[in-house]
C-alpha cells in the first residue's frame, strides 16, 4: 500500500462513485452495503446487519443488492472518465469484503456512461399495474443483452410459464403471510420513516393491484394510488445463471442493474418479485420453469408506466456518510 499523498482528483472520484451508488435498488431498500475509499482502490463491503435474516438466510438478495450498487459505481467512475478493474472477492479472512474497483488511471469519459448516470438518478420502483400498451420488442431485447452483458441470463417467460410463475408466486406469498418471522421482518422495514431506509408508505400501493402474478403483500397497505388498471401486457422476465452461489448472486446484481437502467433509458418500468426466490420450494419450482437450465435469482416485472399519472415518489436512502468511508484518505492526505 502506498504511503504517498493520494491523488485528490483520484479519491474525489472514488468518493463520487460510491455515493452515486447509493441510487441503486436493493430488496426492501436495506441498502446493504459499505464503501471504503483508500488512496488507491474502492472497497464494497456488504453490511450484514442489514441482511434478511428472516427472507433471505442464504444471502443471495443482499449480494444482488451489493452487486446492483457495484454496477452504479462502475458506471459512475466510467462516466467521470476512468478506467479500472474490478476483482471480486471471496476471502474467508474477509467475508464482507464483496468486490474492489483498482488499477484506476484516466481514460475518456463514456458518453453511454454519462447517459446511464442520468438513468441512476430517476430509476425507480411503481408497484402500480402497467399501462394496456405492450412493451416493444427491441426493448426487451435490449433490456436481456444488457443483462447478458453482465454474465447473467434473462429468460423471458411465455404465457404457460406466467401461469406458473402466477402458481408460484401464490404459493410463496402463501407460505410467508403464515411466517411470524417474515412478517415480523417485513413489518420493520416498512416502518422506519425517517431513517433513510426502508419502504414508506407513499410507494406501497393503497390496495393490491390487479396482477397477472401476484406482486408482495407488504402486510399492510400504503398510499399510493394503483387506480383499476390490469397489467395484462406485462412481461415477465427470470434473471437467472449457472451457479448458486455467491459470485453469481454479484454478478446478477450487476446485471440487475444493467437491465433496470437499460429499462429506465427506454421508458420501462421494471419491479423486481423476490418472495417466490425466497421461498425454497418456489424457488426450486421456478428450477423446473428454466428447465434445469440454470438458478432462478430474482423475477422482473417489465412493463410501460401508465403516462395519465404521476408515479410513486423516490423512496429515501441513507446519508451519504453512512455508507461511504473516507477516513483512510482523509488521514493519509494529513
Ligand atoms: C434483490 C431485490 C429484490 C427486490 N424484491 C422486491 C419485491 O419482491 N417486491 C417489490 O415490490 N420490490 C422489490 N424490490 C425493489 C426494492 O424494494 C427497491 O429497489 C427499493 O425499495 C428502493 O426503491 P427504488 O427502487 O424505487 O429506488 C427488490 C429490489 C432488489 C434489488
Amino acid at each position: 500500500m502506498s504511503h504517498e499523498t493520494p491523488d485528490r482528483a483520484l479519491t474525489t472520484a472514488l468518493a463520487e462513485a460510491a455515493a452515486m451508488a447509493g441510487h441503486a435498488p436493493s430488496v426492501h431498500n436495506t441498502q446493504p452495503w459499505r464503501w471504503r475509499v483508500l488512496p488507491d482502490a474502492l472497497e464494497l463491503h456488504v453490511v450484514r446487519e442489514r441482511q434478511l435474516s428472516a427472507a433471505d438466510p442464504e444471502g443471495r438478495l443482499v449480494t444482488l443488492s451489493c452487486g446492483a450498487a457495484l454496477h452504479h459505481a462502475r458506471v459512475a467512475l466510467a462516466a467521470e472518465g476512468w478506467a479500472f478493474v474490478v476483482e471480486r472477492i471471496s476471502d474467508p479472512g474477509d467475508p464482507e469484503l464483496l468486490a474492489r474497483l483498482t488499477g484506476l488511471k484516466r481514460a475518456e469519459a463514456d458518453p453511454d456512461a454519462m447517459h446511464t448516470v442520468q438513468c441512476m438518478q430517476v430509476r425507480h420502483t411503481d408497484r402500480r399495474p402497467v399501462s394496456d400498451e405492450p412493451v416493444p420488442t427491441p426493448a426487451v431485447d435490449d433490456i436481456t443483452k444488457a443483462a447478458a452483458a453482465e454474465g447473467a441470463r434473462l429468460q423471458i417467460l411465455n404465457a404457460d410459464q406466467v401461469m406458473d410463475l402466477a402458481a408460484a408466486a401464490s404459493r410463496a406469498g402463501s407460505v410467508e403471510a403464515e411466517d411470524p418471522q417474515l412478517r415480523e421482518e417485513l413489518a420493520y422495514w416498512t416502518s422506519r420513516p425517517g431513517t433513510g431506509t426502508g419502504l414508506p408508505p407513499e410507494v406501497l400501493p393503497e390496495q393490491a393491484p390487479q396482477t397477472t402474478v401476484p406482486g408482495r403483500d407488504f402486510g399492510r397497505p400504503g398510499i399510493l394510488p394503483v387506480g383499476q388498471g390490469h397489467d395484462r401486457t406485462a412481461v415477465y422476465g427470470l434473471l437467472f445463471g449457472d451457479e448458486d452461489e455467491r459470485d453469481s448472486w454479484l454478478r446478477a446484481g450487476e446485471a440487475l442493474s444493467a437491465a433496470w437502467l437499460t429499462a429506465t433509458r427506454l421508458g420501462v418500468s421494471m419491479v423486481p418479485l423476490s418472495g417466490v426466490v425466497e421461498v425454497e420450494g418456489t424457488r426450486q419450482s421456478l428450477r423446473q420453469v428454466l428447465t434445469g437450465m440454470g438458478y432462478p435469482y430474482l423475477v422482473l416485472r417489465m412493463g410501460l408506466a401508465d403516462p395519465a399519472h404521476a408515479g410513486p415518489p423516490h423512496t429515501p436512502r441513507l446519508p451519504t456518510e453512512q455508507v461511504v468511508d473516507t477516513s483512510a484518505v482523509r488521514s493519509a492526505g494529513g
